[in-house]
């Protein structure tokens, strides 16, 4: 499976501010490039998170054969019943853990093409719920964040590109939310390394595609 990470983030790294809230980061050049992005995999995958925050549809605004596949990476089946992601515009994987409340679960499963996924006893084991979209013909997963979970992927090595839309605003905060959070490497020399493959002028900002290459033993 080819995975492709893309984010839009601030000059100085975030993803949004410090209250979470979607941010208009990129203008209309790049959202255009991006509904390109989706109709080119087979499915979209976020965080729990950016559902809660940003409520998404994932989907694609232009005429599309098929919309790709949206996937919830979910450990407790929080996905709100109301949330967009669940409506009957395209098929929707959640992916969830042994440890989810079945009730939740079964509310979940009874949303319109909505399927669920188990993967992981307490949080969702990414190795295994790519192994297991790949076994239904995933085999282009474009991923659109949050930061816990673009770290996440990078930290099992299941990244393959980078694509992150720099744009011309700077938000600060401590706790903003940045393109790669969770724990962090803490020993630089397993820290990923990136090769830069384009930059383009976009918007007001600026794109950078980046190769994922092996980490050095
Ligand atoms: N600018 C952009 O391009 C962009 C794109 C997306 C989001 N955002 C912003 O990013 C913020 C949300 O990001 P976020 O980092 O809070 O959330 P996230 O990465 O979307 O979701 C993180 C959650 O996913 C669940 N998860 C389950 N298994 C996981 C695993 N193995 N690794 C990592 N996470 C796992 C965890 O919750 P459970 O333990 O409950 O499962 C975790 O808290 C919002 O502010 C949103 O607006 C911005």
């Amino acid at each position: 499976m080819y995975v492709l990470v893309n984010a839009a983030m601030s000059v100085d790294g975030k993803l949004s501010t410090v209250r979470r809230e979607q941010v208009a980061i990129s203008g209309s050049e790049d959202f255009r490039r991006v509904d390109a992005l989706r109709a080119d995999v087979d499915a979209v995958m976020v965080g729990i998170g950016t559902v809660l925050a940003d409520d998404p549809s994932l989907t694609v605004d232009e005429p599309v054969a098929h919309q790709p596949t949206r996937i919830v990476v979910d450990s407790r089946a929080r996905t709100p019943p109301t949330a967009r992601i669940l409506d009957d515009a395209a098929p929707t994987v959640v992916v969830t853990t042994t440890d989810a409340q079945q009730a939740r679960v079964e509310q979940l499963q009874s949303a319109p093409s909505t399927t669920v996924l188990s993967a992981g006893t307490d949080r969702v084991d990414l190795v295994k719920a790519l192994d297991r979209l790949a076994d239904t013909g995933v085999d282009r997963l474009l991923v659109e964040g949050g930061g816990e979970l673009i770290f996440s992927l990078f930290a099992a090595e299941l990244v393959d590109e980078l694509s992150v839309y720099v744009g011309n605003v700077l938000l600060g905060g401590d706790h903003a939310p940045t393109l790669a959070d969770g724990a962090g490497f803490t020993a630089p020399e397993t820290a990923p390394r990136l090769e830069l493959i384009d930059v383009s002028e976009i918007d007001d900002g600026v794109l950078l595609t980046w190769a994922v290459s092996e980490v050095e033993p």
